[in-house]
C-alpha cells in the first residue's frame, strides 16, 4: 500500500561525507563527533535528513566504499558509541539519519575475503565471491569502472572479479549466505535507530550467470545505453528480489525506514522498477544531474522522470552534486553542453567560477521548486566550487592510478569544508591538518562569512528550504506555463531565464525568492531562477 504521507516523499536529504565535514580531534580527517558537533547548522539550514557516506572499518582504498566490517565504525571516525550519539542528537533535532550500505563488494581486508584467500580454490569460502579458473587469461573481457581489467589473479591461479578497485572483490549474490548476512546487517543498523540506507551500486549485485563478454567501459554514474542490450553485470532482473526481501525487513520497523538506490540505469522507466511499491523507496535521478543547462533538455528530463515515477507510485528525486561528480558550481561554469568530466586538474581547461556559481544557484532554486525529494551534497549550500587546481600528488581516488592518470578522479569535490574564514583549516578542525588540501579561496566561502548575509548562498538555501516547506512544494505538481521556462507548483511560479534577454514576471506575481537580484525594472535576468507567489 502507498503511504502518501510518508516523510521521505518530499524530504530534503543532505549528504554528509564524513571524511570532509568536520574534524573534532585535529588529525585532518573528519569524524563522527565532528558531525554531531555541527548538526545544529544543518537544523538551521532546514533539511529533513542526513545521508552519511561510509564510516565503517576500512583500509580506505576507496574512501570507505571498501568495507572491512559492516557492523563497526572505523577508528579514524570514532566508535559505535559515537554513531549512537550522532543518531540520537540528529533525532533530537528532528533530523533523520540514512547510512550507506555497500553490498556489491567488500574490502579485500574483510574477514570473508581473507578466509577465501586462505581456504583456496573450490572452498565454500570462495563461493562468497566470484572466483574463476581460466588459465593465463582473465575469465572475460570485463573492465573495472576505475580502469583496467575487472579480474585479478591470485598466486594459486584463480581469478576474482572486482568491478571497482582490486581491493573491492565483488560478492556472489547467488550464495544464500551472502543474502542472509546482509539481512542481518540491515537489522543491526535498524536496531540502532537509523532511518534508512543508501544502497551503493544497487544495479550491480547480480551478474549474468555465464559472465558473457562485454567490452563497453562503464564510467562512474554513467547511465547505461537505453537503446542497447543490458550489460551482463548491470541491472539484471535478479536484483529486484533482493530489494523486495530487504523491504520486508524495513517494513517490520516503525517510522518509515527507507532504501534509496544508487543505480546508473536508463531510461527512467527502467530505473523506476527499483522503486516499485514493494521495493526501494527512492532512486537517485542521475539523468537530472547530467542534463545540460538548456531548457528543452531539462524539461524533458523533468517530465520523463515524473512520469516514470508516477507510474509506479514513487516520489521523484532530484540531485545536482555528490561525492562522485565535479561540483555543480564548477560543472556549470563550462560552455553549455560540455560533457561531465571525471575530475579536473590544474592543466585542464578551467571553469568560469562566477558564471558557474550564478548558474548553480539558479539550478538549485529550480530543483528545490520541483515536487519530490531533493538531495544536497555538503558544501553546495556554501556555493563551494570543485578544487580544480589540486596538485596531483595529493590525489587519493583509485581512479587516478587505475586509469593510468587519464582521469583526475573525484578528490576535487571531497575537500574538507570551510566553516570559519580565519581559523586553522578554515574551521574544519582544531588544527591546520586537512586530508586533502583546501584552496586559498575557501575563506570567502566559509559559513561564518555567509550567515546572516543577504544574498549569500547559505541564506539562499535556507530561504528556499523554508519556503519550500511553507508552500508544500515537495508535495505539489508541475504545470508548465507558456512563453518561458516556467511551471506552476501549487500557488508558486518557478521561472528560470535561460535566454539572453531579461524576462518579465506575470503581473500580480509577488516575488518570494530569486537566485540573484532582479534588474532595475524588476525583470528576471539571464541565468536566474525566481519563485513568485501567484
Ligand atoms: C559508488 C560510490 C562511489 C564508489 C563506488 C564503489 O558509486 O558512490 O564513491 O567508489 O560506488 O563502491
Amino acid at each position: 500500500m502507498l503511504d502518501t504521507d510518508a516523510w521521505w516523499r518530499d524530504a530534503v536529504i543532505y549528504q554528509v561525507y564524513p571524511r570532509s565535514f568536520a574534524d573534532s580531534d585535529g588529525d585532518g580527517m573528519g569524524d563522527l563527533p565532528g558531525i554531531t558537533g555541527r548538526l545544529h547548522h544543518l537544523q538551521e539550514l532546514g533539511i529533513d535528513a542526513v545521508w552519511l557516506s561510509p564510516f565503517y572499518p576500512s583500509p580506505q582504498h576507496d574512501a570507505g566504499y571498501d568495507v572491512a566490517d559492516y557492523r563497526g565504525v572505523d577508528p579514524r571516525f570514532g566508535g559505535l558509541g559515537d554513531a549512537d550519539k550522532l543518531i540520537a542528537e540528529a533525532h533530537s533535532r528532528g533530523i533523520k539519519v540514512i547510512v550507506d550500505l555497500v553490498p556489491n563488494h567488500t574490502s579485500s581486508e574483510h574477514a570473508w575475503f581473507q578466509a577465501a584467500l586462505a581456504a583456496g580454490p573450490g572452498s565454500p569460502e570462495r563461493e562468497r565471491y566470484i572466483f574463476r579458473s581460466s588459465g593465463e587469461e582473465p575469465p572475460n573481457s570485463w573492465t573495472s569502472v576505475f580502469g583496467g581489467s575487472a579480474w585479478e589473479r591470485l598466486p594459486d591461479g584463480e581469478w576474482y572479479l572486482h568491478l571497482f578497485d582490486v581491493s573491492q572483490p565483488d560478492l556472489n549474490w547467488d550464495n544464500p549466505e551472502v543474502r542472509a548476512e546482509f539481512l542481518d546487517i540491515l537489522r543491526f543498523w535498524l536496531d540502532r535507530g537509523v532511518d534508512g540506507f543508501r544502497v551503493d551500486v544497487a544495479h550491480g549485485l547480480v551478474k549474468e550467470a555465464n559472465l558473457t563478454d562485454w567490452t563497453t567501459t562503464s564510467t562512474i554514474l554513467g547511465g547505461l545505453d537505453p537503446a542497447g542490450p543490458p550489460p551482463p553485470m548491470w541491472d539484471q532482473e535478479g536484483v529486484h528480489e533482493i530489494y523486495q526481501s530487504w523491504r520486508r525487513v524495513l517494513d517490520e520497523y516503525p517510522g518509515g525506514r527507507i532504501l534509496v538506490a544508487e543505480a546508473w540505469v536508463a531510461p527512467a522507466s527502467r530505473l523506476a522498477r527499483y522503486v516499485r511499491p514493494d521495493e526501494m523507496h527512492q532512486a537517485f535521478n542521475f539523468p537530472y544531474l547530467d542534463a545540460p543547462w538548456r531548457p528543452a533538455e531539462l524539461r524533458t528530463v523533468i517530465d520523463e522522470t515524473l512520469e516514470a515515477n508516477d507510474a509506479v507510485g514513487a516520489t521523484t528525486t532530484w540531485v545536482l552534486s555528490n561525492h562522485d561528480v565535479v561540483r555543480h558550481a564548477s560543472r556549470l561554469g563550462f560552455p553549455i553542453g560540455t560533457p561531465r568530466m571525471p575530475g579536473i586538474g590544474a592543466e585542464d581547461p578551467q571553469p568560469d567560477a562566477a558564471l558557474g556559481l550564478r548558474r548553480a544557484r539558479a539550478a538549485t532554486l529550480l530543483m528545490l521548486g520541483l515536487p519530490g525529494s531533493a538531495y544536497l551534497y555538503q558544501g553546495e549550500e556554501l556555493g563551494l566550487p570543485e578544487h580544480t587546481t589540486m596538485p596531483d600528488e595529493f590525489r587519493e581516488d583509485p581512479a587516478w592510478e587505475r586509469s593510468g592518470h587519464a582521469e583526475r578522479g573525484r578528490d576535487g569535490c571531497r575537500v574538507p569544508l570551510p566553516w570559519e574564514a580565519d581559523a586553522p583549516s578554515y574551521g574544519f578542525g582544531p588544527s591546520d591538518a586537512s586530508w586533502l588540501p583546501q584552496p586559498g579561496i575557501w575563506a570567502e566561502y566559509a559559513l561564518d562569512r555567509q550567515q546572516g548575509v543577504p544574498g549569500s548562498t547559505w541564506e539562499l538555501y535556507r530561504t528556499a528550504l523554508s519556503l519550500r516547506r511553507e508552500h508544500g512544494l515537495g508535495r505539489g505538481s508541475v504545470a508548465w506555463q507558456e512563453d518561458a521556462f516556467a511551471f506552476r507548483n501549487g500557488d508558486v511560479l518557478v521561472l528560470t531565464n535561460f535566454g539572453s534577454e531579461p524576462v518579465e514576471l506575470p503581473s500580480g506575481a509577488r516575488l518570494l525568492v530569486s537566485s540573484e537580484p532582479l534588474d532595475g525594472d524588476g525583470r528576471v535576468p539571464t541565468d536566474v531562477t525566481v519563485w513568485a507567489a501567484l
